[in-house]
């Protein structure tokens, strides 16, 4: 199976990377009508949703101008359950919720039955599929909630989160413990997507990212599946990449 590089670009830190990640939006939004957006939860994402919330709100970019959707979600969580995902999105973003109420966010289903994840998948593909999606990783390398050892070829699935993905999702739920369970976009649909921007930053997921560009690509390291992908972005911050060989004179 053929191998791509994907383009590495290291960035001063998350809000560095903010008017990068507006202007991949701003491509993705001329490159054709309605685009399919794919969006992403986590730390990495606040900063960037934070400023597109802004954008849209200011009417700098226009939320009827795009489809938008994202990754995953915790098994039952309902779409305004404080500690979701698509809570998440609104909190950060308000807009998205605009966009849940008209029917032009197609939340993950909380749901892990075949027939609503199917649902899901053919309303992307109705929708001409995701266009761009941004991704974050996890400490163990995994992507969405596709934890180490997941099929690439898998689709939409009820995951079972990984010991370090509850630890790093503790605090979120704290005194309560962390969900068990996550609906997720398999690596099958985060490979669909016709592109893909990963961010990492901080020294915590320098090991995940060595991997992922540099480890075998194989299920061992979910997000090492980028490479299996011929239009990958990767913004790191200078700790993310530090395990990387020979990026020092890329910064900037
Ligand atoms: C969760 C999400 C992932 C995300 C990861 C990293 O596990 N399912 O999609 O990449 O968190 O989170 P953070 O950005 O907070 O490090």
């Amino acid at each position: 199976m053929t191998e791509h590089v994907p383009r590495v670009r290291i960035v001063a830190d998350a809000q560095a990377a903010v008017p990068l990640l507006l202007d991949v939006v701003r491509r993705a939004l001329a490159a054709r009508p309605l685009p399919l957006l794919g969006f992403a939860t986590g730390s990495t994402f606040t900063a960037f949703l934070r400023a597109l919330g802004a954008e849209l709100h200011d009417g700098r970019l226009d939320e009827r101008a795009f489809v938008a959707t994202h990754l995953d979600e915790y098994l039952d969580f309902a779409p305004d359950a404080d500690g979701g995902m698509v809570h998440e999105l609104g909190e950060e973003c308000p807009p998205l919720r605009a966009m849940l109420a008209r029917g032009t966010f197609l939340p993950v289903p909380a749901v892990g039955d075949d027939a609503a994840l199917a649902a899901h998948a053919q309303r992307l593909q109705r929708a001409g599929g995701v266009q761009l999606q941004l991704l974050g990783i996890g400490r163990n390398g995994h992507l969405a909630f596709n934890e180490p050892g997941t099929p690439f070829g898998a689709g939409f699935h009820v995951a079972t989160l990984a010991a370090s993905t509850r630890d790093d999702a503790r605090a979120r739920f704290a005194p309560a413990e962390p969900p068990t369970h996550a609906v997720t976009s398999g690596p099958a649909n985060i490979l669909a997507a016709r592109r893909l921007v990963v961010c990492a930053f901080g020294a915590r997921k320098a090991d995940a990212v060595h991997a992922m560009l540099h480890g075998p690509v194989d299920e061992r390291c979910p997000a090492s599946l980028v490479r299996r992908h011929a239009d990958v972005a990767v913004l790191l911050d200078a700790e993310a990449a530090r395990a990387l060989p020979g990026l020092a004179a890329a910064s900037g």
